[in-house]
């Protein structure tokens, strides 16, 4: 699917991509359609899809080009250049693995390894069963208590190699109560 409302099916065209994306983000994303040079809105219509979807997939990008009118390889090749754009959805937890210094001599790569293995992705991958994402952190504040991790607000320190299995068990009951919650405060509709 690409753009351009000169097509004839227009109407049908963007009623597909609004129902990719929340209401408040399509009439920000029209306001800025109606500008003069629609294109340099794009990073902030980018930002804004991100902050309520959660990442751009290629259905929210596909859905930006047509309501920008914009071509799909433009929208797509902006949101692969800058490194603060996801396109791949997050975990239910994102676990941040602390490689500053101080982590980093008390063992954080034995750390973050582990987490790897236990969970079978990489740094900035996300579980198959989405429940977890894995990302590398700058120093986290808190080097008294290195290695340390940090699990959505909280600080987990003196991490060692051998806690990961279990502590892993225990973020995915935190995890799958997230995970339902989400789904029943969304159910109504999606707006
Ligand atoms: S280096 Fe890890 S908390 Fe400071």
């Amino acid at each position: 699917m690409t753009q351009t409302n000169t097509t004839d099916n227009w109407p049908q065209v963007r009623q597909a991509a609004i129902e990719q994306l929340p209401a408040q983000v399509v009439e920000f994303i029209e306001q800025c359609a109606r500008q003069p040079h629609p294109e340099s809105q794009l990073i902030s219509v980018l930002h804004k899809v991100q902050h309520h979807c959660g990442y751009l997939g290629e259905m929210q990008l596909d859905a930006v080009a047509q309501l920008l009118q914009l071509p799909h390889a433009k929208v797509a090749g902006v949101a692969s250049f800058y490194h603060y754009f996801r396109l791949t959805p997050r975990g239910k937890l994102i676990i941040r693995i602390c490689m500053g210094t101080a982590c980093y001599v008390k063992g954080s790569e034995r750390v973050a390894e582990r987490f790897k293995e236990e969970l079978g992705i990489e740094f900035g991958e996300t579980t198959t069963d989405g429940m977890f994402s894995l990302e590398p952190s700058r120093c986290l504040g808190t080097c008294g208590l290195a290695p340390v991790i940090m699990v959505e607000d909280e600080v987990y320190g003196h991490i060692t190699p051998d806690q990961i299995p279990g502590l892993i068990e225990k973020l995915m009951v935190q995890a799958q109560q997230k995970q339902a919650y989400e789904t029943d405060s969304q159910a109504p509709n999606r707006k």
